[in-house]
């Protein structure tokens, strides 16, 4: 489509000596405009992927266009119209905040005077005004993140992508982030960014891509994979035991059950009907014999998406 910023088609990586691929015939469209996120657990292939897009890593098959590019034949084009906020701190330690930002420019082939202006313009918006002379080694990872993304996005890139943008960071941190990127959203930049946090991408993203083993297992809003659960509440049930018997009980008896899940001493049930859940579930409970020492409800989330394609969860 005109509109879409990345297209792969059948894009697969094997690495050397592996015997499973990374990335295993992906096809994915990303379109102006949107934030895109690939969400998956430790190995899903999401690095990998963005690491093909950004020319860092060589497909073993398929083909990636950014803008229109494509980036085994053109890597040095691509580079130009991407951003890039990757997993480690690659700021220049040898240089002040301003000068990371301004020598960025200069290596984009931008001018002198362009890239004064835009790096001034950038600290401003990024609060990094006070800190322009200090070395980079003053900053907090906070602060070094979101100088990393005022990096990324100097010369204007069609793309940004950021690979687990928020992975370390405290809580407050980790919203300013969310903020910011939804901010140059606002003003039309596409970001990709990868994340194995299901409210990030939640949060976040207009699409989601969830992976595993270097498949996409869903693609869709976030809203479209919750509701696609087919629950609109999870009951989460602690118990010291019988977590089996009550789950059956409660496939039978509550009513509106999706499904049950047993893992450990909790209890999960995917049910669609919230109607006093909670006085219901300790009724079933008790006829069935079952001791309940704690129980919540929620709304189904990405990590209930994750556990019904794969049977696991996203965090383990
Ligand atoms: N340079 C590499 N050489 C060999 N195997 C790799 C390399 N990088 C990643 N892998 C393997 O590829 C799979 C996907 O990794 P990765 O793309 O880093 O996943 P994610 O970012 O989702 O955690 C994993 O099994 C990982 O061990
Ligand atoms: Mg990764």
């Amino acid at each position: 489509m005109a509109d879409d910023v990345i297209v792969t088609e059948g894009l697969t990586k094997v690495y050397e000596g592996m015997d499973v691929p990374a990335v295993d015939h992906l096809d994915l469209e990303v379109r102006a405009g949107e934030v895109f996120g690939l969400l998956g657990p430790n190995g899903a292939g999401k690095t990998t992927t963005a690491g093909i897009l950004t020319t860092r890593v060589v497909p073993t098959a398929g083909r990636a266009y950014v803008a229109g590019i494509d980036v085994v034949r053109h890597p040095a084009l691509v580079k130009q119209v991407s951003g890039i906020v990757s997993q480690q701190n690659t700021l220049d330690r040898q240089l002040t905040v301003w000068e990371n930002l301004y020598f960025h420019g200069r290596l984009f082939g931008m001018g002198g005077r362009d890239s004064r202006a835009r790096a001034d313009e950038l600290l401003e918006t990024f609060s990094l005004s006070k800190w322009a002379k200090a070395s980079v080694y003053a900053l907090s990872g906070g602060m070094a993140q979101r100088l990393m993304v005022a990096r990324a996005i100097f010369h204007r890139p069609a793309v940004l992508f950021l690979d687990e943008p928020t992975a370390g960071l405290d809580p407050q941190s980790r919203l300013a982030l969310w903020g910011m990127l939804a901010e140059l959203n606002r003003e039309g930049q596409t970001v990709v960014l990868t994340t194995h946090y299901m409210e990030e991408a939640d949060q976040l993203c207009d699409r989601v891509a969830i992976m595993d083993h270097g498949h996409v297992l869903a693609l869709d809003t976030p809203d479209a994979l919750k509701r696609s659960t087919g629950a609109d509440t999870i009951l989460t049930v602690k118990v010291d035991r019988d977590g089996e018997r009550l789950a059956s009980a409660l496939a039978r008896d509550l009513g509106g059950v999706v499904s049950t899940r047993v893992a450990g001493d909790v209890v999960t049930v995917q049910v669609r009907g919230a109607e006093r859940l909670v006085p219901r579930t300790v009724d079933v409970a008790e006829s069935a014999g079952v001791a309940v020492l704690d129980l919540a409800v929620a709304e189904p989330s990405l990590e209930t998406v994750f556990i019904n394609l794969t049977g696991k969860e996203l965090r383990e």
